[in-house]
């Protein structure tokens, strides 16, 4: 898929504001710092659109990015960020799982996992949550250009076996990627692209 546009259009705290339009949406949760902002900046190929940074804790809001007018990213604060306090801890996680629970647009939602770490409870709690709650997502690894290609096998390998022996019946669906050097831009897109022809036809049908 080409990527004609990509502008933002807002950033709130509360899911009742995000845009209204039916349009499918993608969003990006994960650890702070696993590079969800990078990712989306290399998707879309603009340096600067969603803000990113070496320290954990950049993004703090729900950011809405439309994509060639008619599908949208979003930008999410990270789950497990230490420095907040456990107040702001709560308000986040209350508006996050809102917008998780609330949100009819989201078609899927993509769990970025550093490829580099071993499982990490917190992901794998979060994953099972959504499991249960019936939010369909994938998982995509980062920073793969910090591994040697035997070492990234190995550590998925080591991932899809501690997801079968947890809770899974299969691996869920997963991309290897990396904002460095573009590793699994296609594979992401095109992802998405066959998401948003599945959604626009189901939407002609109903008309
Ligand atoms: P929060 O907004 O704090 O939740 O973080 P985030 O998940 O949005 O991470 P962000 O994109 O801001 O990136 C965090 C750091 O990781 C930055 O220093 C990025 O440059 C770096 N980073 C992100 N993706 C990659 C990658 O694929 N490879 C490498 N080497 N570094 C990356
Ligand atoms: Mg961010």
């Amino acid at each position: 898929m080409k990527i004609k546009t990509a502008d933002f259009v807002i950033s709130n705290s509360d899911v009742a504001k995000c845009p209204k339009e039916l349009l499918p949406e993608y969003a990006f949760i994960g650890r702070s710092n696993v590079g969800k902002s990078s990712l989306i900046n290399t998707l879309t190929e603009k340096k600067r659109l969603a803000k990113t940074s070496g320290r954990p804790g950049k993004t703090q809001l729900i950011n809405h990015f439309k994509i060639n007018g008619n599908w949208f990213l979003v930008d999410l604060p990270g789950y497990g960020y230490a420095r907040v306090s456990k107040k702001d801890k709560k308000t986040f996680q209350k508006y996050i799982t809102d917008y998780f629970e609330q949100r009819q647009q989201l078609v899927c939602s993509f769990v970025l996992v550093d490829i580099r770490h071993e499982p990490q409870k917190i992901d794998m709690e979060f994953m099972q949550w959504m499991g249960e709650s019936g939010i369909p997502f994938c998982i995509i690894f980062t920073k793969a250009d910090k591994l040697k290609p035997k070492a990234i096998e190995t550590h998925v390998k080591a991932y899809e076996q501690k997801m079968l022996a947890d809770i899974w019946e299969e691996m869920p669906q997963y991309f290897i990627t990396s904002s460095s050097n573009r590793t699994g831009r296609e594979g992401v897109l095109n992802f998405i692209d066959n998401i948003n022809l599945d959604y626009f036809d189901q939407q002609k049908k109903q008309l």
